[in-house]
Order: C-alpha cells, then sequence, then structure tokens
C-alpha cells in the first residue's frame, strides 16, 4: 500500500468521530459497538452451520405462532446477553419474545431502548442462503425507570439509529444514524468491521422488483394491477422489462436494492385478512424504511410512509413497499388511483 493510502476506516474509528462532531452520544456509540459484537457472535455460530450443531427447529414456536429454529433462539439469547451489562440501555423487545424486558435490576439502565430481529430470514438458514440480523434503536422516554412495551410505540422516525447485519459471503453491518446510510464488511482476521461504503445511494429508478408471486391472487385490485403493468414490460403502459429476484430473507434482498436499486414489496393479502401484512413494524420495517430513506429510497406501505405511522402494539404487522423512489411512488399511484376511484 503506498504510504499516502489512507488507513481503513473501522466501525470503532466511524463512531468516534461520528460523536466527535456531535452527531451522536457516548452511549449510543457503546450500543452500537456492542450490538456489532453481537452480531460477529452470530456470524461465527451460522458459519459453522451443521458443524456447530446449529441447524434445524428448536421444538418451540414464538408469540406469532411461528416455528423457532435453534439459531432464531441463539441468535436472541447473544443480544440479550450482550446487550444486558453495558448501561446504555433500559429495555429490549425482539421478534421471538412477547414482550419487551427491562435490563436485569442487578445492571445499571441507559437511554435507550433496542428493537431487534434477531435472525431474519430462518426458512433460509437449513439451505445455506444469507440470513440477518435487523435492529432499531429508540429513546427511552423520560422518567420512566422500567419501560414496558408501550414505551416501544413510536414512528419510525424517532429511531436514533437502525441497521442490519447480512451473514452472506461476507458479513456486512449496514448502519444509519441518521448522517447517511453506510456499509462496514466483516474482517474475520481482526475480528472488526471496516467502512467498505460510506453513504450508499439507491437509484431513483430501477427495472427490478422482488415480491412473492406465488401469492398474487390474494392480492388486492391496486396490487394485482400494477404487478401486472410490471410483467406486461416494454410492451406496457411501463416501457420496460422488470427482473425479479426473491430471496426470502428480508435482508439479504434489502442489501441488494441498497447495492444496485429495485423495489422490495410485501403487501397485504387476503391469505389471512386479520394480519396487515406479514413483516413486522418495529423491528423488520421501521428499521430497513429509515435505512432506506437515510440512502435516497422510499419506505410506505402502499398509502402512507411507514416512518410516520403509530405503532399500536409490540409485534404489529405492516404491508411494506420500498426502495428505489420513484418505484416506490408508481406503486402508491396505483393505490392512489384505485381508492380515488372507490371513493
Ligand atoms: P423471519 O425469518 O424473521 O420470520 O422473517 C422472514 C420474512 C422476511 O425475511 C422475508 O422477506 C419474508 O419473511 C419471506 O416470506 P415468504 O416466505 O412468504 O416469501
Ligand atoms: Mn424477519
Ligand atoms: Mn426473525
Amino acid at each position: 500500500m503506498p504510504a499516502s493510502a489512507p488507513s481503513a476506516v473501522s466501525l470503532s474509528r466511524y463512531l468516534i468521530e461520528e460523536q466527535r462532531a456531535g452527531r451522536i452520544s457516548a452511549d449510543l456509540r457503546q450500543l452500537i459497538a456492542v450490538v456489532a459484537r453481537a452480531c460477529t457472535s452470530i456470524s461465527i455460530a451460522v458459519s459453522k452451520g451443521a458443524l456447530g450443531g446449529v441447524l434445524g427447529d428448536a421444538g418451540t414456536g414464538n408469540v406469532q405462532g411461528e416455528a423457532q429454529k435453534k439459531l432464531d433462539v441463539l441468535s436472541n439469547d447473544i443480544l440479550l446477553e450482550a446487550n444486558a451489562w453495558g448501561g446504555h440501555l433500559a429495555a429490549c423487545a425482539s421478534e421471538e419474545m412477547d414482550h419487551s424486558q427491562p435490563i436485569p435490576d442487578a445492571y445499571p439502565r441507559g437511554g435507550f431502548l433496542l428493537l431487534f430481529d434477531p435472525l431474519d430470514g430462518s426458512s433460509n438458514i437449513d439451505v445455506n442462503v444469507s440470513v440477518g440480523t435487523i435492529f432499531s434503536v429508540l429513546r427511552c422516554p423520560d422518567g420512566v425507570a422500567t419501560p414496558g412495551d408501550e414505551h416501544f410505540l413510536q414512528p419510525g422516525r424517532e429511531q436514533v439509529a437502525a441497521g442490519y447485519c447480512i451473514y452472506g459471503p461476507s458479513t456486512m453491518l449496514v448502519l444509519t444514524t441518521g448522517n447517511g446510510t453506510h456499509a462496514f464488511t466483516l474482517d474475520r482476521e481482526q475480528g472488526a468491521f471496516v467502512l467498505t461504503q460510506r453513504d450508499m445511494r439507491i437509484p431513483e429508478e430501477t427495472k427490478e422488483f422482488a415480491i412473492n408471486m406465488s401469492n398474487q391472487r390474494h392480492w388486492e385490485a391496486p396490487m394485482q394491477a400494477y404487478v401486472t403493468d410490471l410483467l406486461a414490460g416494454r410492451e406496457g403502459p411501463r416501457g420496460k422489462d422488470f427482473n425479479m429476484r426473491w430471496i426470502a430473507s428480508m435482508v439479504a434482498d434489502v442489501h441488494r436494492i441498497l447495492t444496485r436499486g429495485g423495489i422490495f414489496i410485501y403487501p397485504w393479502d387476503r391469505k389471512d385478512p386479520g394480519k396487515a401484512g406479514k413483516l413486522r413494524l418495529m423491528y423488520e420495517a421501521n428499521p430497513m424504511g429509515l435505512l432506506v430513506e437515510q440512502a435516497g429510497g422510499a419506505a410506505s406501505t402502499g398509502r402512507e410512509d411507514i416512518l410516520s405511522l403509530r405503532p399500536t402494539q409490540l409485534h404489529q404487522r405492516v404491508p411494506v413497499f420500498l426502495g428505489s423512489k420513484k418505484e416506490v411512488e408508481a406503486a402508491v399511484g396505483y393505490h392512489r388511483a384505485h381508492d380515488t376511484a372507490a371513493a
């Protein structure tokens, strides 16, 4: 390396420089460093695969009635344990826990609330396809000594940090603290994340969409119309051919969109009309929404901005349209046209 080449920027250095610039507090820096450390441990467990004895079902279910994988449970425990004693958190909430958990009395409580999807895309674990961890950080409301679920119910715009770690061919942490979206790659020999892409930008326009097409017959009318026009390609009203990708790990699909653009959609469907969608607002849609917005993209339910929603339940589900700004606006346009015609 030539003597004049800039040295690699580690996550620690990035965070210290953000703190020095007055953009994050020491507590938030420490919190993110601890989450990154926990993700490194999860990455090690995931990469052992069958040799680590971590594949397969745990034999338990979560509050949403979904079967838990051993790695869902293990990842949840790693995140809880790592974050218990640092003094920066007041409480944690997770996809894998019915209710939020205040930091145990044995430790000091700090000013932040942490939400996570400890292992996203768990149906992909056993087939050796990318999975990830998603997290969201909120402020604990002033004067609350022992936070409960209700204190987490803040709009996504209130997030002070959000990110995910993707366990793929390489392990990457993608982070925002409200000042751009940045990607760090895990250097396994050093055990440190290194900044590999500052200021990710999602192209405004795209020719790629991500959706589980097997649900098509269950979608509502504006979704049917929108996807029909995408599939019509160059000969249709959109005037261009679209490609499709669906990994079925939100982390991996969103990572592709942050890298090269696209739209990711998990709409409401009639399969289970009682559910507003499949994905969860607080620890999937909100953190991904902030990361995407900070990279110049958009995140919507098809009718409202995701980050403006007022949550009513910790495990609330929501329809998700996120990615390239103009494409999200196009999808929202189909919903608006349908709703106006129906009114
Ligand atoms: P999780 O593994 O945390 O429950 O999340 C799975 C989610 C998301 O990652 C993915 O986009 C979606 O479920 C896939 O759903 P389908 O299996 O219906 O395609
Ligand atoms: Mn998930
Ligand atoms: Mn999960």
